[in-house]
């Protein structure tokens, strides 16, 4: 298996969901369980793209809920990898809400996930190193470091003094 490396485009997955009732809370809103479920599925197709692997998900690095998105909004998700570190990869997942009725799109919610890619005992494999090219995909590859090492402190695999990046963040020039 070749581990040559591979840029972010090349995991680019994207997936197109409509919002039924049997995806919404009494409100009639999509309720986010059903958003975690289909911007899991999408980011694990994005990281196994990326690895050629089986993956699993390690964390839920960031959700946002930042609107309510109503019944019958057809929803596009859009996944990444941001950054490829030994076995894990963090990935990107960029949510756009379109309304069949007025036809408008806009970009609605975000969430960062981190995969891990396995074999069949489940132990975690090499994965090929990540090819950032465009500007939000080098700010999102930039920052990947920082948010591993605040998940990996938050899961208790990592002390907060051995987490050099993230310390950066806190300390002044
Ligand atoms: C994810 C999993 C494979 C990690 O196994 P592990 O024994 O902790 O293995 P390691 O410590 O060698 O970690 C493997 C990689 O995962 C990363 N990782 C582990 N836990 C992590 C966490 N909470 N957040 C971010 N990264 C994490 C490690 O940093 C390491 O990354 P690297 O190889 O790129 O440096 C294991 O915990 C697992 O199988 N979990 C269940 C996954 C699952 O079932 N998901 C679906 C939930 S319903």
């Amino acid at each position: 298996m070749s581990l040559n490396p591979k840029r972010a485009v090349d995991s680019l997955t994207i997936g197109t969901e409509h919002v039924l009732p049997n995806d919404t809370n009494p409100l009639g809103n999509l309720f986010g369980g059903r958003l975690l479920q289909w911007m899991d599925t999408t980011a694990a197709i994005a990281a196994q793209r990326h690895s050629n692997r089986v993956v699993v998900t390690a964390t839920v690095n960031n959700v946002s809920f930042k609107e309510p998105i109503k019944l019958g909004s057809v929803v596009t998700l859009e996944a990444k990898i941001s950054r490829a570190f030994n076995s894990s990869m963090e990935v990107f997942i960029d949510v756009f809400v379109e309304d069949l009725v007025t036809g408008k799109k806009h970009r609605s919610n975000e969430a960062i996930y981190t995969f891990v890619a396995i074999d069949q005992n489940g132990s975690p494999l090499p994965v090929p190193e990540l090819i950032p090219e465009t500007e939000i995909e080098k700010a999102r590859y930039a920052g990947a470091l920082q948010r591993k090492q605040l998940a990996l402190i938050l899961a208790g695999k990592m002390k907060p003094h051995e987490a050099q990046e993230l310390k950066a963040l806190f300390s002044k020039d």
